[in-house]
């Protein structure tokens, strides 16, 4: 039996990239089997005996992505007072060893994804930690919720505690392993994901070249550039290179399913290497603020035509909200005289991320063929912001407010694979 379902709202997509927005005002999107079968305006819609869900005034939107992430550091969020290199001695590295233990692994894995799809979030790029079964725990919550994720497990075999270092060879079998199981199974895809050069050996960094090659439409995901005391570790250990970047060049490690985080401090020689290779460059503001890290040059990047995609990072970052990071991207971005207009962001959250990981016939738009994964954005969710939005005078600007104050307040459901999975109070009203 089919299942069919409609969703009334006003329906927004990017799927014409961030200029030209797909916006219906009063609209339908018909839901079958879990992906958007018809759409358009209401008083087009086929009549037909389905139940209906109205999401009157609310914008309906594609699930936010969010492509750099941490499942691990859901209790790391909100850890004072150090900068990239003491944070992860005094905090990361002490929280993400308590993932030996799968009780515990599943138990995080399954809050983090409730708490992802409380903030309309329903794709990501994660990191899990070092063991195999802290993997294993997130695939499986994930499966348990059809959600289309993408993750792997850290490779780190220097410059951490023992109980969180694997070695070369372990890296390499125990990923082989994870990808046998779960890259492909359902909506879950793999990442190969060396932590950041200065905790892996060259030994690594080969072997995760090895995996790509062995496994090319995996994807890559690791840290680059963030903070100059890193930037200056990693010129110690690979003497050789003339840079960061390319000591991943070195070992295979760019190319278009690469994503680097943060890649503050680039020069133009390595932007033109992540340009080159199409490799995506993360920017992960709220983290980059926290940590004190730096600001990431948006322009310098798009000068330069590197792929830029927008990124939480909890637990450096401090939000798991799409919409607080779009707010502070645009911060970081005035502080050097760049801006950030509302279209972009609320591309750059969906449509364009989902490009930047080549995922867009499937999720990012409400294109009909795409997944319903879907977030219901409440444009009036706070007193503050109902007050403000009297004074909006278009879309534009409506979507400039809802970034700039919205949060988890602002999303009225989640829906992944045609499945509501998060519905705040008051319920919609369901009628047939
Ligand atoms: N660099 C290496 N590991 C990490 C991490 O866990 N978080 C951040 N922000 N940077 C890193
Ligand atoms: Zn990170």
């Amino acid at each position: 039996m089919t299942a069919r379902h409609v969703v009334r709202g006003r329906l927004l997509s990017f799927e014409n990239g961030p200029d030209r927005p797909w916006y219906v005002e009063d609209g339908f999107l018909l839901i079958e089997d879990g992906v958007i079968a018809a759409r358009g305006d209401l008083v087009d819609m086929p009549a037909a005996d389905v139940p209906v869900t109205r999401y009157d005034g609310d914008l309906v939107m594609a699930g936010l992505i969010d492509t750099h992430i941490h499942y691990p550091q859901t209790q790391v969020i909100a850890s004072y007072g150090a900068q990239l290199l003491d944070w992860l001695q005094r905090y990361t590295f002490v929280e993400e060893q308590r993932f030996a233990d799968p009780a515990h692994a599943a138990a995080v894995a399954g809050f983090f994804l409730e708490e992802l799809f409380r903030n309309g979030t329903t794709t990501a790029a994660v990191y899990c930690t070092v063991h195999a079964n802290s993997v294993d725990a997130f695939f499986e919550a994930s499966s348990a919720r059809n959600s289309r994720m993408i993750a792997g497990k850290v490779m780190m075999d220097r410059g951490a505690p023992d109980g969180l270092l694997d070695t070369a060879e372990r890296g390499h079998r125990e990923s082989a392993a994870a990808i046998a199981r779960w890259h492909g199974r359902g909506r879950q895809r793999y990442a190969v994901t060396p932590r950041f050069a200065p905790t892996s050996s060259e030994p690594q960094l080969e072997a995760a070249g090895d995996l790509l090659r062995a496994y090319p439409d995996c994807y890559l995901q690791t840290h680059l550039s963030e903070n100059r005391d890193e930037i200056r570790a990693v010129a110690g250990l690979f003497p050789w290179s003339a840079n960061y970047t390319q000591v991943y060049e070195r070992f295979g490690l760019l190319g278009p399913r690469s994503i680097f985080g943060h890649c503050i401090h680039l020069s133009a020689a390595e932007r033109r290497l992540l340009a080159e290779s199409g490799s995506i460059a993360a920017f992960c503001p709220t983290s980059n603020l926290f940590i004190g890290s730096g600001l990431f040059d948006r322009r310098a990047m798009m000068d330069a035509g590197v792929t830029v995609s927008l990124a939480t990072d909890v637990g450096g970052g401090t939000s798991y909200s799409m919409l607080r990071t779009a707010a502070e991207a645009y911060k970081i971005l005035q502080l050097q005289g760049q801006n950030l207009p509302s279209f972009d962001a609320f591309h750059m959250m969906t449509a364009g991320n989902a490009l930047a990981l080549g995922l867009q016939d499937e999720i990012g738009t409400l294109e009909v063929g795409t997944a319903a994964d879907l977030t219901v954005l409440r444009v009036g969710a706070t007193a503050a912001m109902a007050h403000r939005m009297a004074r909006v005078e278009n879309l534009e600007q409506e979507l400039f407010v809802l970034m700039t104050m919205g949060d988890d307040r602002a999303v009225r459901a989640t829906w992944v694979a045609g499945v509501p999975v998060y519905t705040a109070e008051p319920q919609p009203q369901a009628s047939a």
